[in-house]
């Protein structure tokens, strides 16, 4: 069965779905002919944004509420077949300024969703969105999913709390769980608001506006960034391989870039900005976990993946969006 079957006449519940990675998900979906609800909270500063969406609303549900809201989990939940959870806090730095609402947006948000399936949809498909930050300092690369787990920041411990609630819900309560460590996603709808995620998004939005872009110490630290369409494919895969059930899977392009080298790739391909090295802040230094790069061995062999869409390409094609449609994201 292709991919696209599985999915078609299927009722996909995501949450934090008009955010960045939700709607670019969703709208495959909707390609694929599933039945689409996202629930979003449209917190402020996050990167909701009913434009990701807008010439495909006639085509899904929307519902504007909290994903910690019980009633209104339980009731979206009834009937799902797959359910994407994508909403939570998403800065690793506001985690510790407010580390209560990290808990709670983090932990007891994805609980909810957990005891809802447990309750009225046992047989649902889970895909966690969890990210490379529960790992800490990285001891080797490339980073396989066995790696050690000493998270720096409270967004990291969250996640990795998260992880664990994944496990205990498949192994207590059979529920099929997947989790997918997200590396670093750019391209289309990701918010460009201000620099606490997203960092590509928000320096191709400096670079579009002529202004000084700064980077922290000489920027050799390597990242791994993935093209939002080559995380779409993994998000799809990991619902429908059955293998993958109770299973943590890195979500990356198994390619380590610079950092100074893409946004040098950002300020030539937009054309404009320049760029200004700085010290590191203590703050930023103190959760930095050097060079990443994710190890994609297991997911190559599992979701039949292979990157796709290389940072030049993706950059391009991320400058074209957002060169057409910047008025709804800044
Ligand atoms: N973008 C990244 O760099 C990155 C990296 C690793 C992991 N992730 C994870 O991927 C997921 C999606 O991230 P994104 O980049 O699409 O972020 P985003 O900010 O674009 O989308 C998140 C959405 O969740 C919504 N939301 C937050 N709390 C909510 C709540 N309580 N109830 C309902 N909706 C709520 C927000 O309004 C927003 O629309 C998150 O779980 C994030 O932690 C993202």
């Amino acid at each position: 069965m292709s991919v696209s079957e599985n999915f078609r006449g299927k009722r996909v519940l995501i949450t934090g779905g008009l955010g960045f990675l939700g709607s670019n998900l969703a709208r495959q979906l909707v390609e694929f002919g599933a039945d689409v609800v996202l629930l979003d909270a449209m917190l402020p500063l996050y990167g909701g944004n009913e434009y990701n969406v807008a010439d495909i609303r006639d085509k899904i549900t929307v519902e504007i509420g909290d994903v910690c809201d019980k009633a209104t989990v339980d009731r979206l939940v009834k009937g799902c077949h797959f359910i994407y959870h994508f909403a939570a806090q998403v800065s690793y730095i506001d985690s510790i300024a407010d580390p209560w609402r990290d808990l709670e947006l983090n932990c007891a948000g994805l609980l909810n969703v957990l005891e809802a399936c447990r309750e009225y949809a046992p047989e649902a498909k889970i895909v966690f969105s969890s990210s490379r930050m529960v790992l800490g300092k990285l001891e080797y690369n490339p980073v396989d999913t066995k790696h050690p787990t000493q998270p720096l920041s409270l967004y990291g411990t969250h996640k990795l709390t998260c992880e664990k609630y994944c496990a205990v819900y498949h192994r207590t309560y059979g529920l099929s769980t997947v989790v997918l460590r997200i590396s670093n996603p750019y391209g289309p709808r990701q918010q460009m608001k201000h620099s606490k995620y997203c960092i590509l998004g928000w320096f191709m939005r400096q670079a579009m506006e002529d202004k000084e872009i700064t980077i922290f110490g000489d920027g050799n630290q390597i990242r791994d960034y993935v093209y939002v369409s080559d995380l779409v494919f993994q998000f799809l895969r990991a619902a429908v391989t059955d293998e993958a059930v109770g299973g943590v899977f890195n979500a990356g392009s198994g390619v380590g870039s610079r950092f100074v080298d893409a946004i040098e790739m950002v300020v030539d391909i937009v054309g404009k900005g320049k760029i200004k090295h700085l010290p590191w802040p203590k703050d930023y230094e103190n959760i930095e976990t050097g060079g990443f790069v994710a190890d994609m061995t297991q997911e190559k062999k599992i979701f039949g993946w292979n990157q796709g869409v290389d940072l030049r390409e993706g950059l391009k094609q991320m400058c074209e969006y957002y060169t057409a449609h910047s008025g709804h994201y800044w």
